[in-house]
């Protein structure tokens, strides 16, 4: 078991570089399944959800070939298998995207149900609507999302997302680009990795029209053909990084961003009295005074990102006054609260609204992170917090995050990684 020690309490200085997007590079890679030819895809994150969808990849038979340390040629022309093995899939949300991919190119595929983060009910309602919208015949069995178009061709067709949501409208992006004809999405979601799922498909050959409105445009295409594409930043990764320094306190530069896709969270930090400089590509992001309050709601994009709220939450902790969070996507993302307390912190929960007492100081402490962004919550109460935080089950963590404890420690944070034998642990168990 490897665990975080972090000792706290000292403000971060100088810069970091921000890695490709988690949730861009979970659909992209799928996606290249469509692609007759060589997609050479730089920037991707090396985080163990993507190397778990490379794996899988690999045993459908795609070639991959590195290329160098964050770029990729990936040759999906010789895939024959349409079923993802059981194991693999079921540790990852997105391996839904191999579904859409699998049944686009092949009209038949046989997935794993999926897994990930437990954020309460996540329903795939919505995907199997677009997907059977498309033609296919889609049925749940034996833990298995199974779909066949019975040897006809997808057809294109006006789809109304009832919900709107991330993932079913990249599945059905993803399947519709090689159907038949025109397909609309209506209510569709508008985070940066649609455009970027967009934007890669796009410049491999498919014709996609309106991706960050709520109406996506996809006029079928016959073939993709192989190209280079460059996965967009991580605007959870550098938000986590925001959030690290106005809790911590210090000055850093945050590299390799689209601020515009942080302005929701630059917002709620300035309100805070956090300074932010932006520059093209980079943030200078600044914390010396006090931490005033704020009301921070979570909302599909453009709104405050829901993987920001942990992070949020734990820099509210150390606000002067109270501060309401309102959580508007999940049913069940404070599951980190009971964590924080034990580092002193004074937060309520109730339902889907969390009460925020600022405390003039948090104090280290054991914890475990229960999922990957209430650990990245964790490390950024643990760096403000006086003492030692020890953060267990840190392998959430690495699913989206980068090099993170490298990263902190070029920031002069003092974490450190701690492996013990499963004998050790079971002992310290008992
Ligand atoms: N929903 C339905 N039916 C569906 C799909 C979703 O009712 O068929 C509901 C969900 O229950 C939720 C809301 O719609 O209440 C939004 O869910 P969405 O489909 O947008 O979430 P997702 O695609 O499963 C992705 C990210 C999450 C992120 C959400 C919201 C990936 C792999 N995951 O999940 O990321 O929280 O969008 O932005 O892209 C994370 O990175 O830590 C993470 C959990």
């Amino acid at each position: 078991m490897t665990k975080y020690i972090i000792h706290g309490g000292k403000p971060l200085y100088g810069e970091v570089e921000i890695s490709g997007a988690k949730n861009a590079a979970v659909a992209i890679l799928p996606a290249t399944l469509l692609v007759d030819g060589v997609c050479r895809i730089e920037n991707i994150p090396q985080i163990s959800d993507v190397s778990l969808i490379l794996s899988i990849l690999k045993s459908l038979g795609a070639e991959i070939r590195t290329v160098d340390r964050t770029t990729l040629d990936i040759d999906c022309s010789n895939v024959q298998n349409r079923s993802v093995p059981y194991d693999a899939a079921r540790q990852i949300r997105a391996s839904y995207y191999l579904f859409g991919a699998l049944l686009g190119r092949f009209g038949e595929a046989n997935v794993p149900l999926p897994g990930g983060c437990d954020l309460g009910n996540r329903p795939i309602d919505q995907h199997e609507k677009g997907i059977s919208a498309l033609g296919a015949q889609v049925q749940v069995q034996n833990g298995y999302f199974q779909a066949t178009t019975k040897g006809t061709r997808l057809q294109g067709a006006h789809i109304y997302l009832d919900v709107v949501s991330v993932g079913a409208t990249m599945n059905t992006m993803i399947t519709a680009t090689l159907a038949e004809g025109l397909t609309v999405i209506e209510n569709a979601a508008k985070e940066p990795h649609i455009v970027d799922l967009a934007n890669f498909l796009n410049s491999m050959g498919a014709n996609i029209m309106g991706a960050g409105t709520d109406v996506i445009k996809i006029r079928g295409v016959g073939r993709l053909a192989g190209g280079l594409y460059s996965i967009i930043p991580d605007q959870i990764e550098a938000g986590t990084y925001m959030a690290a320094v106005s809790a911590a306190g210090g000055e850093i530069t945050i590299k390799n961003v689209i601020p515009k896709h942080l302005d929701s969270i630059t917002a709620k930090l300035e309100e805070m009295g956090v300074t932010i400089i932006e520059n093209d590509d980079s943030l200078i992001v600044k914390r010396e005074g006090a931490l005033n309050k704020s009301n921070v709601k979570t909302y599909p994009y453009p709104g405050f990102p829901t993987d920001m709220q942990p992070q949020i939450a734990a820099v509210l902790c150390l606000a002067e006054g109270t501060s309401i969070l309102t959580e508007g996507v999940w049913d069940n993302r404070y599951r980190y609260a009971d964590e924080f307390r034990r580092m002193g912190a004074n937060i309520q929960v109730d339902g889907k609204i969390a009460v925020v007492e600022g405390v003039k100081s948090l104090t280290g402490a054991p914890v475990t992170a229960c999922d990957l962004r209430a650990g990245a919550g964790m490390i950024v109460a643990a760096l403000a917090a006086n003492g030692t935080t020890e953060i267990e089950h840190v392998y959430h963590i690495e699913r989206g995050y980068e090099d993170i404890v490298s990263k902190l420690r070029q920031l002069g944070s003092n974490i450190h990684v701690e492996t013990i034998t499963d004998e050790e642990w079971h002992v310290g168990a008992g």
